[in-house]
């Protein structure tokens, strides 16, 4: 399927938007996502160039309101406010994404927009926030589709409308718009999936791994030091690319076999295969740079000694940044509680730290 083709087409019927009256409003709650295989590197038009596996959290999430008119003189038009208050900057940023979009949903063109967003979680966490950001402002902008025009009332239609527009703002977000585990990038071991969005792969997952936690230890409050676009542009030349990217087909084929069979050790050497070496891809590009700090490295010793006295199934995992993603099945939440208050906290920022897992993706708060 050539997606781009297809909502191309789509969008010459977008166009003749007829005029309507008053303020109409829609809102979605998105979730951020935790990828277990990274998206690292990416070519042409947010195309990856290895596919990722992720799960959708819970708690972590943005909630992004619209509000839109008809206005008659052609052109992007939009307020952006941050929890109530205007912030030039994600303005700007979201500005360039409506651009971009328009392409696709050209009837932005006659609409004044006012954003409206904010999230469950502190702007001092470092958590990225694209994903959860990116997704619930496309929900919304195909929630608007589907009011002006009728179209995209199939869910399915809707989600991977959606999912292909979040890649353009950010390529995690288009995992962002399911619940539970996604994939994105097109890859044998799984059935139906694409570069242009992702899906909810057709696996059996064992039951072990229905419920993961995922407790998020915040080591650091700070900005990330260097935007995941730069990042990924640093892969290209990079002298371990090609290599990386079999690594990243290699892992997921692993991972899936690991959900699928409930193999704990496996689940457990992939992921922290996974987490290190986007780390080791860092530091060796060039420029090369280290996004990991001390309390990162004592969280992961303390990790690994508990998982070999405790013999629990504890995995961790981490982002482009120097938190670190502790991923546990339900049945160990007690001890692993009990573990992260003992002895991990004093190495989390003011003992900050959020309690998240799987969650299912996406709601419309109204319509
Ligand atoms: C390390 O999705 O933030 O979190 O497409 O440039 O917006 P852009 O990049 P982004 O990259 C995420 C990188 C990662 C791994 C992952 O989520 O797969």
């Amino acid at each position: 399927m050539d997606f781009t083709h297809k909502y191309k087409q789509q969008a010459d019927k977008l166009k003749g938007l007829s005029t309507f009256e008053g303020k109409r409003k829609t809102k979605w709650h998105s979730p951020s996502n935790i990828a277990l295989v990274k998206y690292w590197g990416k070519r042409g038009n947010q195309i990856p160039q290895n596919p990722s596996l992720s799960f959708t959290l819970k708690n972590s999430f943005t909630e992004t309101e619209i509000s839109y008119i008809y206005r008659e003189q052609p052109g992007i038009s939009m307020q952006f406010l941050f929890e109530g208050k205007p912030n030039p900057d994600f303005g700007e940023r979201i500005r360039k994404h409506l651009l971009t979009l328009r392409e696709f949903l050209p009837f932005l063109n006659s609409l004044g927009l006012t954003i409206n967003s904010s999230n469950s979680f502190p702007h001092s966490s470092g958590i990225a926030s694209s994903a959860s950001a990116m997704s619930a402002l496309v929900l919304g902008l195909c929630s608007i589709e589907r009011d002006l025009f009728g179209t995209l009332q199939d869910e399915k239609d809707f989600l991977q409308k959606a999912s292909f527009l979040s890649r353009l703002c950010s390529g995690s977000a288009a995992r962002s718009v399911y619940g539970g585990y996604t994939v994105w990038g097109k890859d044998g071991h799984i059935a139906g999936s694409y570069d242009e969005i992702a899906i909810p792969p057709e696996i059996k997952i064992h039951p072990d791994f229905l419920g993961l936690n995922d407790s998020i230890l915040i080591t650091s409050p700070e900005k990330k030091k260097i935007s995941s676009s730069r990042g990924h542009s640093l892969m290209n030349g990079h002298p371990y690319a090609e290599a990386r990217y079999g690594q990243a087909r290699a892992n997921l084929g692993k991972l899936i076999e690991a959900l699928e069979n409930g193999d704990e050790k496996c689940f457990t050497s992939t992921l922290e295969n996974e987490a290190l070496g986007l780390h080791a891809l860092m530091m060796s590009s060039n420029p090369g740079f280290t996004l990991l700090n001390q309390n990162t490295w004592n969280i992961i010793n303390a990790v690994r000694k508990f998982r070999e006295a405790s013999n629990l199934m504890l995995a961790f995992t981490l982002d482009a940044g120097p938190n670190v993603h502790l991923v546990y099945p339900g049945n160990n939440k007690k001890e692993i509680i009990e573990f992260i208050s003992n002895e991990l906290i004093r190495f989390c920022h003011e003992g900050m730290w959020i309690d998240d897992g799987i969650g299912e993706g996406p709601t419309e708060i109204y319509t």
